[in-house]
């Protein structure tokens, strides 16, 4: 055996052999011949792109180690030539990537046809999931160590570690021991919106898991849906529709595998066309509405997208306040901007911004809320330059109001005092601490019930903490080199948590009857690390597990392909076992053009009475 090995070596090395396509892909990620010069590769062309072509040795079928087939690289190439001939090449065996983050694509470049042998050929797309294997649904990389979410991150990269390819396994090995086939995919689904450049992520008829009610796919723990695949741009020029969504069903797929931009996709021959969409187009509104007292309070969260004054989408957002939250008695706002947006100046106040938006749901019919928020430092919360994002509440006041208010400035740290009380209502946790740096802090606010029935002489109090942590930007892709992938600002994240998770030790250690809940977007999901130590830590229960939500159905955001959860709500004990919770997939559903914020809002109520 390894004499053979050496022995096949040493010709590749005179740049004379005739080595199958399949040997030059080689048994892992990485051709075993990069830099080579060879002679004599035989195939049939099987599609034809702007830049080159693309060659399957007719004389080898997939036998799910590596793949048959490969990329030939040089625009003047295939001028003479035609999908079906039978050529035979040299060329110079290499990997490329266009960012040192991407993984590598073999291919044949620097081209030079030795001979035509035969045309008309029949060339056949391999089905996927009938001709091949089925794509792997759970694991992406044997180096991910069994979580593509673990920590710590990037312990490892494909492009050295250079794994032999486990297709049944790995969803990275699927895909790569496919790359420069022709293939098809029976009666896909889309899975969420396409990119500005209509690519799109679907997932073919073959069996997934963590499939939702919409037919997208759920991320769930240790499942990221490597079975999905990213549609990029047709070989004929034409172009993907931007306005797919979740659960679209689409016309059969046949294209080439490629990997390119950090992910694998497939080019496909022509257009995406969509058969069939998800009715209806939007949910209907939340079940869950105020009882009026504090046997039912409602409490709503809605990352409002960079909302400033001159928006364009208050009274979208109003809507879906009124209309499919049922006008929640409290309202956990993130992304509200200062009165005059992105303008980089010294305006931070967002009283503009607010009222601008109570006036809107009035108008819409909801009530006139009043708002609650700490006004931060010039341009040290992060997000969109200029803007001065913040968290702030929009609250009821026929039925909650402050509990003896004392607003905290935006260095005041807030601190729990016997009662329990706040030091500052509202007051934001510890800003000066570093693990706010360029980030929101959260805000704390203690409520009393004034409305309904809650009057024997009982305030009814509950505390909430609106929070908006550090966002993931930095990340690497699923696809990408490094494993496991790299989730930006996790550390941020996890010091984010440890801190607001003392601060709720803080109100329990005084009352562990305390009603506290805590909501917004985490900007990170409930399987990883910042959020399992959250709950840890803290002691609170996580609303979806509480009302027992489906799994699946968890989801606020899409992301690639994934639909998956950034916005949470956790509650303490005293509120756990009644709480009714939903998300409201307003966002998530209709196409890209049709979405108010890049969030879903979500609704809870809970009985603050006892
Ligand atoms: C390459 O093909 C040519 C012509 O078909 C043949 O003469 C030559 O021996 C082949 N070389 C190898 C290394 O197979
Ligand atoms: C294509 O064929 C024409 C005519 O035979 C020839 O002049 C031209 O060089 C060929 N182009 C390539 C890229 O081989
Ligand atoms: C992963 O780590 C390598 C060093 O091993 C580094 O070169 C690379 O930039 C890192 N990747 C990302 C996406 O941060
Ligand atoms: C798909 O799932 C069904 C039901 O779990 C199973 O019987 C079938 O073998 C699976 N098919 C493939 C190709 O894995
Ligand atoms: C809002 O005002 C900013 C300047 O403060 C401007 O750049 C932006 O285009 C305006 N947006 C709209 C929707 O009018
Ligand atoms: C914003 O509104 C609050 C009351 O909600 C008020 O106390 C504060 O002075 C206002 N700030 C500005 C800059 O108008």
């Amino acid at each position: 055996m390894a004499s053979t090995l050496v022995c096949v070596l040493a010709l590749a090395a005179t740049g004379a052999s005739a080595l199958s396509i399949q040997q030059l892909n080689g048994p892992g990620f990485l051709t075993p011949y990069s830099g080579q010069t060879v002679a004599n590769v035989s195939g049939v062309v099987t599609a034809k792109g702007p830049d080159g072509i693309w060659l399957r040795d007719a004389s080898a079928s997939s036998d799910g180690t590596s793949s048959t087939s490969i990329y030939v690289f040089g625009r003047a190439f295939g001028a003479n030539l035609t999908v079906g001939d039978g050529i035979v090449l040299g060329g110079r065996v290499t990997e490329y990537r266009s960012n040192k983050d991407y993984l590598y694509l073999t291919q044949l470049d620097r081209p030079i046809l030795s001979a035509k042998l035969s045309s008309g050929n029949i060339v056949k797309p391999l089905v996927i999931g009938e001709d091949t294997l089925s794509p792997p649904t759970e694991e992406y990389s044997s180096l991910d160590n069994g979580d593509v979410f673990g920590v710590p991150n990037n312990v490892s990269l494909i492009s050295t570690a250079n794994p032999t390819l486990q297709p049944r396994k790995y969803g990275l090995d699927f895909w790569e021991h496919l790359t420069g086939e022709l293939v098809t995919l029976r009666r896909p689904t889309a899975l969420t919106k396409p990119n500005q450049f209509g690519d799109t992520w679907v997932a073919g008829n073959w069996n997934v898991s963590g499939q939702n009610a919409r037919t997208g796919l759920t991320m769930t723990t240790k499942d990221a849906n490597p079975e999905a695949i990213l549609i990029g741009r047709p070989l004929d020029g034409s172009a993907n529709p931007t306005d797919t969504k979740m659960g679209d069903g689409l016309a059969d797929i046949t294209g080439v595998v490629s990997y390119a931009f950090g992910f694998y996709r497939i080019l496909p021959s022509t257009a995406v066309r969509v058969r069939s969409s998800q009715m209806p187009r939007l949910p209907g509104p939340t079940r869950l509405e105020s009882k009026g007292g504090c046997q039912g309070i409602t409490v709503g969260a809605y990352n409002v997208e960079n909302l400033a004054a001159n928006s364009t989408h208050h009274g979208a957002l109003a809507e879906h306040i009124v209309r499919y939250l049922k006008s929640p008695d409290v309202l956990f706002l993130q992304e509200v901007q200062d009165d005059n947006g992105p303008t980089n100046d010294g305006v931070v106040s967002a009283n503009l911004t607010l009222s601008t938006l109570t006036s809107a749901i009035r108008s819409a019919g909801g009530p006139q809320y009043a708002f609650a928020d700490v006004v931060p430092v010039d341009d040290q919360d992060g997000g969109q330059p200029g803007g001065n994002i913040r968290t702030a509440y929009l609250y009821n006041p026929a039925l909650v109001r402050l509990h003896k208010p004392n607003p905290g400035g935006p260095l005041d740290a807030n601190e729990v005092g016997d009662g329990p009380a706040l030091k500052y209502n509202p007051g934001r946790i510890d800003p000066a601490n570093g693990a706010w740096t360029a980030s929101r802090k959260p805000l704390v606010a203690q409520w009393e019930v004034t409305g309904g029935t809650s009057t024997e002489g009982k305030a009814h109090v509950f505390f909430t903490v609106n929070v908006h942590f550090g966002s993931k930007g930095g990340s690497s892709s699923l696809h990408g080199d490094a494993r496991p992938p790299v989730n930006g600002g996790v550390q941020e994240r996890m010091d984010q948590s440890v801190l607001t998770a003392n601060f709720v030790r803080d109100i329990l250690s005084k009352d562990k009857n305390a009603r506290i809940i805590t909501a917004g977007d985490f900007n990170e999901f409930t399987f990883v690390e910042p959020l399992k130590q959250y709950v840890e830590m803290s002691g609170l229960k996580d609303a979806d597990a509480a009302d027992k939500i489906d799994e699946l159905e968890r989801y606020t955001y899409l992301f690639d392909m994934n639909a998956q959860q950034l916005d949470h709500m956790f509650v303490s004990d005293a509120l756990a076992t009644k709480v009714e919770y939903e998300h409201v997939h307003v966002n998530t559903w209709p196409e890209f053009g049709a979405q108010v914020s890049d969030h879903d809002p979500s609704v809870a109520r809970v009985d603050v009475c006892a």
